[in-house]
């Protein structure tokens, strides 16, 4: 048997970060060299007796898999800003630390959330679908052709208000948009860090809201970008819809179980909502072509493709591997989640 630290990587990387993870010559790599997600017998499997585990959003990393691995376990390495799909307390109690990426992918989800917005305001996934099924509108022009909603002058209401939330509102601002409230899981307090100090130089109102009621009653845009917990799982559902404008739409960068898939379809049906811009659904990535989300022309649903830039895929990759050597080691991480 191999004296070497085991490691186990559960995808096949990037070929700078792959490089760097090989650079290391005193692992024992195993790896699931495919660009399918990895199977889990799989990795419990190869997972006995690993130091470290590098893994992606689409892997659990639960009791199971940490007990499966022993004792020697020192490391998960996550190739995400999320954790939901890894449980914390079970890394706590034993002291494994955990690595992830919250930094360089901030621009690249920005710049989606601001995409989605536009997106649901202006009907371009309605716009598209029309012209793509060659049913161009024949009218030369009509006033309220295509018509939606304008950024410009919008309450911006932000459920969550980290890195992301920030970096979305700074592009947001020469926009025109009027106001901005924000719910954290502290409702009504001030946020503890201006990530790109843009909050305190701000020229609109950056207020916190005092519950998730005023920010749905009062946004004209409603941002999704807090993390999956018991506590938010299915925070916006019916009573966040009957909450909300009749004109505002709803963009989800974060998690797809935050929002109640059906309420939203009902929401969409009733016309309580203008629209929607998802990057995550509920049951992702089980979407097939008959689910009802489909059928909905002012929702506009893109595969998780937040973080989906060359140089940030480069980068997250890359920063794992960092992280998952780092934790081998004993070092500090690039970032590291305080279990
Ligand atoms: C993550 O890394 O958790 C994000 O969902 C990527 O878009």
């Amino acid at each position: 048997m191999s004296q070497r630290p085991k490691v186990v990587v559960t995808r096949q990387l990037i070929d700078e970060a792959q490089k760097l993870l090989e650079a290391d010559t005193d692992l024992d790599i195993v790896q699931w060299t495919s660009d399918q997600p990895c199977d889990r017998t799989w990795l419990l499997e190869h997972a006995k007796g690993a130091s470290g585990i590098l893994l992606m959003l689409s892997d659990t990393c639960d009791e199971e898999l940490i007990s499966t691995s022993g004792d020697q376990l020192k490391v998960i390495a996550s190739f995400s800003v999320g954790t939901d799909h890894v449980d914390r307390e079970a890394l706590r109690k034993r002291k494994i630390r955990l690595g992830y990426t919250p930094t360089c992918l901030t621009d690249a989800v920005a710049d989606l959330t601001v995409m989605l917005i536009l997106m649901a305001q202006r009907r371009a996934g309605e716009a598209m679908g029309k012209v793509i099924q060659g049913q161009w509108p024949q009218m030369p022009w009509s006033p309220l052709l295509m018509t939606g909603p304008q950024i410009g002058g919008s309450t911006v209401g932000f459920l969550g208000f980290g890195r992301i939330g920030q970096a979305t509102l700074k592009r947001l601002l020469p926009f025109g948009i009027s106001r901005v409230l924000y719910l954290t899981s502290k409702p009504g307090q001030p946020v503890k860090e201006d990530h790109f100090g843009i909050i305190k130089d701000a020229s609109i109102p950056i207020e916190p809201a005092k519950d998730w009621e005023q920010l749905a009653s009062e946004s004209d845009v409603v941002i999704v970008g807090c993390a999956l917990t018991p506590d938010t799982k299915h925070l916006v559902g019916t009573e966040f819809f009957s909450n909300m404008k009749k004109f505002a739409v709803l963009v989800n960068i974060a998690r797809g179980p935050v929002v109640d898939t059906d309420a939203l379809i009902t929401a969409l049906d009733k016309e309580q909502i203008f629209g929607a811009g998802l990057d995550v659904i509920e049951n992702e990535p089980n979407i097939q072509a008959d689910h009802p989300i489909l059928r909905q022309p002012r929702c506009v649903l893109v595969p998780h493709i937040g973080s989906a830039t060359i140089a940030t895929r480069v980068q997250m990759a890359t920063e794992t591997v960092q992280n998952l050597l780092a934790g081998l080691k004993g070092e500090a991480m690039v970032n590291e989640v305080e279990l």
